[in-house]
């Protein structure tokens, strides 16, 4: 019997010349754009620059294209979600995952109530605060603080360094929290918060507040596409399985209720974060990531919708392209 092996997307990226012209051309195109506005619900987050913007990517082999400001320092907020995600997925199984966290899209807005409440086991998906907040309460460690340093020390590798927190950020984002300690009082009355529902809620608004930049970022992105593989420090950080279900989580939530016209427009899993930050990953080829403060009304960053849309078309790295085979 004839057996064929599973395929795996093994496609390059264009040349290393193309790549750096076209990202430098994706900051030139959209820096002047004006629209949107910083996120206030988190304070220290209204006051950084509005004017900040820069791109990275990242390809398989480690390659790397910056753009702006590439090197400024901001919080992971929920682009930290698909990769507390995929930490999960491996420590208890892909399987035991769904399960307790559930992989469906919602359609709500990221931070929404009617989630755990749309079904009656008060399942969402971990890309939501709801079930990232759930996640995140299944990191393995006795202890919060031992939670806590599991997180902060895999999503290390996940950026090949060590990731710290962002104090001003932490203590704002704490001080404003209400909301997600409600979210996770829900998930307790339905069972779908695995520790004490203020140190999870805690442990969450840490992994938020880690401070990266985009050129971290893209390297995260970046082992996502490499079959969980950090390309630049060759760790792997995760087994290769754990990334088509991360990435098929972010394609249908990674940009909330706005995930399908993100999808329509790049053909890319992608995610964002209240921050500015947002990333998209192209399985095989490359990593890559934005910052750019403003927001549109879902929560996600104007310029970077606009530079990572820009880029997906003009490197061809829209998933669901094809072209016709070639007659004869
Ligand atoms: O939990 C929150 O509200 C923030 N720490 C993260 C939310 C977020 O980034 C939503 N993204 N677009």
């Amino acid at each position: 019997m004839l057996t064929v092996g599973p395929r795996v997307a093994n496609g390059r990226l264009a040349d290393t010349g193309f790549v750096s012209a076209l990202v430098t051309e994706a900051h030139h195109r959209y820096r002047a754009i004006a629209e949107g506005k910083n996120a206030d619900y988190i304070p220290a987050l209204a006051s950084v620059p509005e004017d900040l913007f820069g791109i990275s990517v990242i390809d398989t082999s480690g390659a790397g294209f910056c753009a702006g400001d590439s090197d400024v320092s901001f919080t992971l907020q929920s682009v930290s979600k698909p990769f507390v995600f995929a930490l999960i997925c491996q420590v208890i199984g892909e399987d035991e995952a769904r399960q307790r966290l559930g992989v469906n899209s919602t359609g709500q807005p990221f931070n929404s109530v009617i989630a755990v409440e749309r079904t009656s086991e008060g399942l969402s998906n971990p890309m939501v605060n709801a079930g990232a907040i759930s996640a995140t309460s299944l990191a393995p460690g006795a202890t919060a603080d031992d939670k806590w340093q599991f997180i902060r020390e895999q999503l290390s590798r996940f950026a090949g360094r060590e990731l710290h927190l962002n104090e001003d950020v932490y203590r704002s984002e704490t001080a404003a929290n209400a909301h997600n300690e409600g979210l996770a009082g829900l998930l307790r009355a339905y069972d779908r918060i695995y520790c004490d529902p203020l140190e999870a809620t805690d442990i969450y608004t840490r992994q938020c507040s880690l401070a990266v930049t985009t050129r971290d970022l893209a390297v995260m992105a970046a082992t996502l596409a490499n079959g969980g593989v950090n390309p630049l420090t060759h760790d792997r950080v995760i087994d290769a399985i754990h990334c088509q279900h991360v990435l098929a989580v972010m394609v249908t939530a990674g940009l909330y209720e706005n995930s399908g016209d993100w999808l329509y427009e790049t053909g890319l899993p992608g995610k964002s974060g209240v921050s500015g930050a947002m990333i998209a990953v192209v399985p095989g080829k490359c990593g890559l990531a934005s910052f750019a403060p403003p927001l549109d009304e879902s929560g996600n960053s104007v310029k970077g919708q606009l530079a990572l849309r820009f880029l997906s078309e003009r490197l061809g790295l829209n998933l669901f392209a094809s072209m016709p085979a070639a007659a004869g």
